[in-house]
C-alpha cells in the first residue's frame, strides 16, 4: 500500500487510493457484469451505480445461492464511541436496501467492548452510547421482525464459546501482521477481533445448518473479516461474504467523515443551526471571488458539498449531473449550493430525529436473545 494513506479499522488517514487498497486487501471489484446481475433483483441502489459500494468478497456465491433458494443473512455493526454521523449511516442505508430487496434477516452488532478497549472511554460510556446508536438503527426502518441487535457485553454468554474457538485459531503473529499491534497493545484489543467474528457464525449456529452471511461495511472493516474468513472453514462455518464501500468524506475535504473533526462531521443529533454552520464552513471547489467563479466556474470533483449530494443527498443522476454542470459553468455559486445542501440535510434529520424518539418505545423488542438495555 502506498505510504500516503492508511486504512485500518481504527485509523483512516491520507488520500485514499481505493484501487490500490482493493489490490492490497485482495477484494474483487464490483464490475458492470455484477451490477447488471444485481439489476435483476430490483432497482440498483445509487451507491452501487456510482461505485461507492465498489468491492466485495464472494458476493457472486451469495447470489448464486439465493437464486437456488438459499436464504442468506445480513450482518453489520457499529462501535459505539460517540453519536452516529452520516458516514456511519451510509453502509446502514445500503444494508436496508439489501434487506428490503432480498427479504433477509439482519444481525446488527454494537461493540461496546471494542470502544472501551480502543478508546479513552469507560465501559459505562460505551454501553450507554450503544443505546443511542441503536435508536438510529431503529429509526432507519430496518424490518423489526427480521432485525436483531447484538450488544457484546449483554450477549457475551452466547458469544464467548464461539469467540474462544476463533481465538484458538488466530496467533499473535497474525494479529500483529493484520492490525499492526505491538508490545504496548492491551491484551483485550488483541482478543477483540474474535468478538467481531462471532455474528458471522451465529446464523449457522442458531439455524443448526450452514447459513451464508453477507456483511455490508466500510472498507476499513475488511481486516477483521479477513481473519474471520480464514478461520471459518476450520470451525465448520461458511466464510462470510463482504460488500464494502468507500469512506464518506468530511466537510473539510478530508478523506473520511470522522468524529476526530467535529466541525466537519454531521451527527444525526445535530440541530438545524449546527448543520447550517458546519455546511457553511465546508471546503468547496469554488474560486476566491464571485466574479472569478462566474467567469471560470468551480470544480465539483474536489468540492465537499458536491460530494455530499453525490454520496447521499441526490439520488437522481440527471439532477446530479446538472448540478455539476452548473458549478463548472459558474452559473451556481458555492453559497447557493451550501444552502441547498443544508436544506436537504435538515429535512432528512428532522424526520430521522422524530423516528429516533419513537424508536425508544420499540428498541427493546429488537434485541438479540431478548436482552434488556
Ligand atoms: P464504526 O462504528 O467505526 O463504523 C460503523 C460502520 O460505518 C462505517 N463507516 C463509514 N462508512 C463510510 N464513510 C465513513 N466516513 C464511515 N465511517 C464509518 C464503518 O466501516 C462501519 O461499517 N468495529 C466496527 C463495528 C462492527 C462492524 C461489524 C462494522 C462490528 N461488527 C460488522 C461493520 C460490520 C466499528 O467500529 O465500526
Amino acid at each position: 500500500m502506498p505510504e500516503e494513506f492508511k486504512v485500518t479499522p481504527w485509523e483512516v488517514t491520507g488520500d485514499i487510493d481505493y484501487d490500490a487498497l482493493q489490490r492490497s486487501f485482495g477484494t474483487t471489484p464490483i464490475d458492470d457484469a455484477l451490477i447488471a446481475r444485481l439489476e435483476r433483483y430490483g432497482d440498483v441502489h445509487p451507491m452501487i451505480r456510482r461505485g461507492i459500494f465498489y468491492t466485495h468478497r464472494d458476493l457472486v456465491q451469495i447470489l448464486d445461492g439465493y437464486d437456488k433458494g438459499d436464504r442468506f443473512c445480513l450482518y453489520t455493526g457499529r462501535g459505539p464511541s460517540g453519536n452516529t454521523h452520516l458516514g456511519h449511516m451510509m453502509p446502514w442505508m445500503f444494508t436496508k436496501w439489501i434487506q428490503d430487496t432480498f427479504g433477509t434477516d439482519l444481525l446488527f452488532q454494537l461493540t461496546d467492548d471494542e470502544k472501551f478497549l480502543f478508546k479513552d472511554m469507560t465501559l459505562e460510556d460505551t454501553t450507554s452510547m450503544a443505546y443511542e446508536n441503536a435508536l438510529d438503527i431503529v429509526a432507519l426502518g430496518f424490518d423489526p421482525k427480521k432485525t436483531r441487535i447484538i450488544l457484546n457485553t449483554k450477549n457475551v454468554q452466547k458469544m464467548y464459546p464461539v469467540a474462544l474457538r476463533v481465538a484458538k485459531k488466530v496467533t499473535f503473529s497474525t494479529a500483529k501482521a493484520v492490525f499492526g499491534f505491538d508490545n504496548s497493545t492491551n491484551i483485550g484489543s488483541i482478543f477483540y477481533t474474535t468478538m467481531q467474528a462471532v455474528p458471522a457464525f451465529l446464523p449457522t449456529i442458531d439455524a443448526g445448518r450452514q447459513v451464508p452471511v453477507l456483511i455490508p461495511c466500510g472498507i476499513d472493516q475488511d481486516p477483521h473479516f479477513r481473519v474471520t474468513r480464514d478461520v471459518a472453514p476450520g470451525l465448520g462455518y461458511p466464510k462470510p461474504a463482504l460488500i464494502c464501500c468507500k469512506m464518506m468524506p468530511g466537510l473539510n475535504g478530508g478523506d473520511k467523515m470522522s468524529s476526530s473533526d467535529e466541525n466537519a462531521t454531521i451527527y444525526t443529533t445535530d440541530t438545524p443551526k449546527q448543520v447550517k454552520k458546519k455546511v457553511g464552513r465546508a471546503f468547496t471547489g469554488g474560486c476566491v471571488s464571485v466574479e472569478e467563479q462566474r467567469e471560470k466556474g468551480g470544480n465539483p470533483e474536489v468540492c465537499a458539498v458536491f460530494k455530499y449530494f453525490y454520496y447521499m443527498f441526490e439520488h437522481d443522476d440527471a439532477r446530479l449531473n446538472e448540478l455539476a454542470e452548473k458549478c463548472r459553468s459558474g452559473s451556481i455559486l458555492c453559497g447557493e449550493c451550501k444552502m441547498c445542501l443544508t436544506e436537504r440535510i435538515n429535512v432528512f434529520l428532522e424526520e430521522h430525529q422524530d423516528k429516533r424518539e419513537k424508536a425508544r418505545d420499540v428498541v427493546g423488542d429488537m434485541t438479540y436473545d431478548g436482552f434488556e438495555w
